[in-house]
């Protein structure tokens, strides 16, 4: 998730809920999941196209949001309430860089009273420990993860894992350390392991584990490597190899450049270069999916924001947008090298009842995956943050910040704003067929 300015907390709670849609299929009985072409397919090679959202889990308590208003088995439920197949779960490679190093900050106490001082933090952690009784303040974050991930198998739902950022705060920010291979936080090293890790734990622990993000929303960093192609090939290529050992059945959702909003160069199977001056000068790849034994793992991911609060015609809107990727489903387009699934991994908008009718965007968007056929994940669940830093924001840090983006209310007990729902999330479902 890109930076974007908040409209300040307007409460529109409410108990209704939208009507699954037939056309959905869930659960561990279609997994493994490969593709064929531009589709995902199940275990029985029928098609699959994820229809989710996202549940952050990457942000400074390295647990999934929202546990001290909910049960994880209240939470949960809301995926299916909402039609809604699977979940787009992120995480911080700073998780597992605590676990190989032991650190004696990943129990549920210390991880909630380290993100929110001792006052705060052990109001909050009581909450979290009253709605979730089967957790202790000695339970981990990944014993957290775990139990997250057995109820959505439980529910049906299949997991989509997203490694969000390294270290664990509000993604995405340019310079924010985060940001591209080589910064200040993301040692591609630890990122590496942190895949062979987590992917090897989730094959093992996780029945409706499918997919692996390797990595959200790259973009420029003016202290990194450098930022080109030809570097996104070699650590891309990397870590998928990591993720496949750890686990071949799972797909991997490769990622553009300018916070994921473009990847074309991939399908157009152009020559990814180096930078001048740089140095990584003179160097090219390609990437050619039969070079790798994850050739049928395959999924170009895409963000799509409304930022620019677009107005443009649906003809318009789609034309500009097909050319940052949506070449890869496309068979009848010459320039077309190779065909690849793809997922919108990213999509939302405030959820306050009128923005989906202010602009184009929600309808044009909604045309788009009817002509493409495209599976999507919205941003996001969440009603509120346990805290969210977003450096250069005043004051950075806040506790208890509302999300007026997030499906459910402020204390996850209800759809936000159904009318917004039944607009956007029930007709982006209904487009799939
Ligand atoms: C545990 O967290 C505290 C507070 O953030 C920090 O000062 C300390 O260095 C951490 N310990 C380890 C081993 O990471
Ligand atoms: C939590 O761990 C501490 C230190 O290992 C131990 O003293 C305590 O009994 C444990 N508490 C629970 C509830 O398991
Ligand atoms: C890499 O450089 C070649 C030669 O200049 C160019 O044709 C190609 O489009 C470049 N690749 C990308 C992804 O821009
Ligand atoms: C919803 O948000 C948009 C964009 O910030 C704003 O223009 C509109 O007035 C808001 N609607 C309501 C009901 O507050
Ligand atoms: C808003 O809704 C009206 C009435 O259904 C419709 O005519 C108009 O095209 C919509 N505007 C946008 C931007 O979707
Ligand atoms: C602690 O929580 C209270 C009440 O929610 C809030 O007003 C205060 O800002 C929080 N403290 C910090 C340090 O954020
Ligand atoms: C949310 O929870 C807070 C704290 O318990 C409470 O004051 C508030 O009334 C609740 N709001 C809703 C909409 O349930």
């Amino acid at each position: 998730m890109l930076f974007r300015y908040l409209a300040s907390g307007l409460l529109l709670g409410s108990t209704a809920v939208a009507v699954p849609s037939p056309n959905v299929k869930r659960g561990a009985s279609l997994l493994p999941f490969s593709t064929k072409g531009r589709d995902i397919l199940d275990r029985d090679g029928k098609l699959f196209n994820y229809v989710s959202t996202n549940w952050p889990g990457h942000q400074e308590a390295m647990i999934p949001e929202g546990l001290q208003h909910a049960s994880v088995e209240e939470i949960v439920s809301w995926f299916p309430k909402l039609g809604l197949n699977s979940v787009r779960l992120t995480f911080a490679i700073e998780m597992i860089d605590d676990i190989y190093s032991k650190s004696p900050n990943q129990t549920l106490e210390r991880s909630v009273l380290n993100a929110l001082g001792t006052t705060n933090g052990t109001i909050v952690l009581n909450q979290i420990l009253s709605h979730n009784p089967k957790f202790s303040k000695n339970t981990t974050r990944l014993q957290v993860f775990d139990a997250v991930a057995k109820e959505l198998a439980r529910q049906d739902i299949i997991l989509h894992l997203d490694n969000h950022v390294s270290k664990a705060f509000w993604c995405c920010g340019e310079n924010d350390g985060n940001g591209w291979f080589g910064e200040k936080y993301f040692d591609v090293d630890k990122w590496i392991r942190g895949w062979s890790y987590i992917a090897k734990h989730a094959k093992a622990n996780w029945p409706t584990f499918s997919s692996a993000g390797l990595r959200n929303e790259l973009r420029n960093a003016n202290t990194a490597e450098p930022v080109d192609w030809y570097t996104w090939y070699v650590h891309m290529t990397a870590a998928a190899n990591a993720v496949h050992e750890s686990d071949p059945n799972a797909l991997i959702f490769f990622s553009g450049l300018s916070y994921d909003t473009y990847i074309d160069p991939i399908p157009l199977g152009k020559t990814l270069n180096g930078t001048a001056g740089k140095s990584t000068a003179g160097k090219t790849a390609v990437f050619v999916p039969s070079d790798f034994p994850w050739k049928d793992k395959i999924v170009l991911e895409i963000h799509k924001y409304d930022f620019e609060n677009t107005q443009d015609d649906c003809e318009t809107f789609t034309s500009k947008w097909y050319q940052k990727g949506f070449q890869a489903l496309d068979a009848s387009n010459p320039a077309t090298k190779y065909l690849f699934p793809m997922v919108i991994s990213e999509w939302g908008f405030i959820q306050n009842g009128t923005y989906w009718n202010q602009t184009t965007y929600n309808k044009c968007l909604i045309e788009m995956v009817k002509k493409w056929q495209v599976g999507w994940q919205h941003w996001e669940l969440s009603g509120s943050f346990y805290l969210q830093t977003r450096p250069g924001r005043v004051p950075a840090t806040i506790q208890g910040l509302e999300e007026a983006w997030g499906l459910l209310n402020y204390n996850w007990s209800a759809v936000r704003s159904p009318v917004t729902v039944e607009n956007s999330l029930s007709k982006m479902i209904a487009a799939l067929h």
